[in-house]
């Protein structure tokens, strides 16, 4: 298969009405990545395919997602919405060089598998001119159903054009096709309109490739791996299906899950293996964690590497561009942003961390906050390695604390601290023998007085 060029069209000019949102519907995120990126990821992983997208008119925001999540991808206004097929054929420039294999897949069908598509291609692969991937619906109200002979697909029938008979059929398509590429634009170019909606439809390509002598054939699906989305209620429905997908791949890839129910993670999150994560974890995008860390409760990180065998948590919040080494330790109640950690360096109680760099073995007492931001620029404070910055510190950035140097309890500091030194930034403590003892005696008398 992989000796085949491939030139993939995804269709996403749907309004998604029922969506009831200002965005297109492919933009809503499954795992934080838009419905689309799932499908163009997987036509991503075959080597120079060409990419092609049908979109709406007036969605520039679409169209800059997909030249940012598939830079080689195509964009193709399709202005009037008459139909699964003149969809396709808003991307016909591309059918007219035909590579091997075309693919036409749903833009709002983000759950569809690698081995999925794969099997369509198969299909290709072994002499068939057009596949479809079907699957056994649980309820196949509003799907295309195919009417099958034996192997042989001889057409799909939409709900509203369906006989009685062809309604009991439960083998549905999922709207995924593949074509051989030098009969595409040929064939769908023939589809006409004369149906219940008056729409092109490209499930019309079974029938019509049939009639042609063409050798026409269905593949099979889970309906998890087809399930289409319309609304938000179907939103949440796939977004479960993928975060089921994604602990089990996580827990056999060697890391445990206390509560797997009770952990989200995003498309692109990487676990190490002996990761801990306890329940209640929240992965947002780009978080990758290596081998052996823990990652307590209540966590919530995006944006984030965690070192080897570190303990984070429980309730830390790592932000985007923390970067912790290895051995580190985050506690309760911190929030660390666009900072280095170095290794075995601890931030264990209630800080904020962020636009600075903690040298190895560095120990942040409680409290301490890294005062980065003065309304208008954001500074960083540095500190060296193997330094103790003592409890409910405020470091004003821009600053440099030297390696070993010791930072006195309650300190402001505002000045750089070298090497090796202790500062003390607070103001002078004295003591007053007796004087507690002299206050109450003076206030109980008062009291008595007035009563
Ligand atoms: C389609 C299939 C049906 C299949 C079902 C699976 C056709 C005629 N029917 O029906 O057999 O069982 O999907 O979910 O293909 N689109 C455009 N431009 C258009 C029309 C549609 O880009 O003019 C896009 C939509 O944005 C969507 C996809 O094509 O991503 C499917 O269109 P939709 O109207 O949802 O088709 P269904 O009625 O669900
Ligand atoms: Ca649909």
């Amino acid at each position: 298969m992989s000796d085949r060029s491939l030139q993939a069209i995804v269709l996403a000019a749907g309004l998604g009405t029922r969506m009831r949102s200002a965005a297109p519907k492919v933009m809503h995120e499954i795992g934080n990545l838009p419905m689309v990126g799932h499908v163009l990821k997987r036509v991503q992983r075959y080597d120079g395919a060409g990419i092609a997208v049908v979109v709406g008119p007036q969605m520039p925001d679409l169209v800059k997602l997909v030249g940012k999540l598939a830079p080689g991808a195509t964009c193709h206004e399709q202005v009037d919405r008459l139909g699964t097929a003149h969809a396709v054929l808003a991307a016909r420039d591309v059918l007219k060089q035909p590579k091997d294999d075309v693919l036409v897949l749903f833009g709002d069908t983000p759950l569809v598998s690698d081995a999925a598509v794969d099997r369509v291609r198969g299909g290709l692969a072994s002499g068939a001119d057009v596949v479809v991937l079907g699957f056994e619906a649980v309820d196949p109200f509003g799907y295309g159903r195919l009417v099958m002979k034996g192997d042989a697909l001889l057409a799909i029938r939409e709900e509203k054009d369906a006989t009685e008979a062809e309604r009991a059929i439960t083998f549905c398509n999922s709207g995924i096709m593949g074509f051989r590429g030098t009969i595409a634009l040929d064939l769908i170019s023939a589809i006409g309109n004369t149906n219940a909606k008056g729409e092109y439809y490209l499930t019309d390509a079974a029938e019509l490739g049939h009639a042609r002598g063409l050798k026409v054939i269905a593949v099979s699906a889970s309906e998890d791996d087809v399930r289409g989305i319309n609304n938000r209620a179907q939103l949440a429905e796939c977004e479960a299906i993928f975060q089921k997908r994604m602990r089990q791949d996580v827990m056999l890839s060697g890391v445990t899950l206390q509560a797997p129910e009770t952990v989200f993670f995003s498309h692109d999150t990487v676990l190490g293996v002996d990761v801990t994560v306890e329940p209640n974890v929240v992965f947002g995008p780009g978080v990758t964690v290596e081998a052996g860390a823990r990652i307590r409760a209540f966590s919530h990180l995006e944006g984030t590497h965690v070192g080897a065998g570190s303990l984070i948590g429980p309730y830390a919040r790592l932000r985007p561009g923390a970067v912790l080494a290895a051995d580190t330790h985050v506690g309760n109640f911190v929030e660390i942003k666009n900072a280095k950690v170095g290794a075995g360096a601890k931030v264990n109680h209630l800080s904020y961390i962020g636009d600075a760099s903690i040298g190895a073995r560095s120990n942040i007492g409680a409290g301490t906050i890294t005062c980065n931001y003065d309304g208008y620029g954001k500074y960083k404070t540095e500190i060296g390695e193997g330094c103790f910055i003592g409890s409910n510190s405020t470091l004003v950035a821009p600053i440099q604390i030297g390696d070993g140097a010791y930072i006195a309890a309650g300190s402001t500091v505002t000045e750089a601290v070298p090497v090796d030194a202790l500062a003390i930034g607070r103001a002078h403590q004295s003591v007053k023998p007796e004087r507690a003892k002299e206050l109450r005696a003076r206030f109980a008398a008062r009291k008595a007085e007035k009563s």
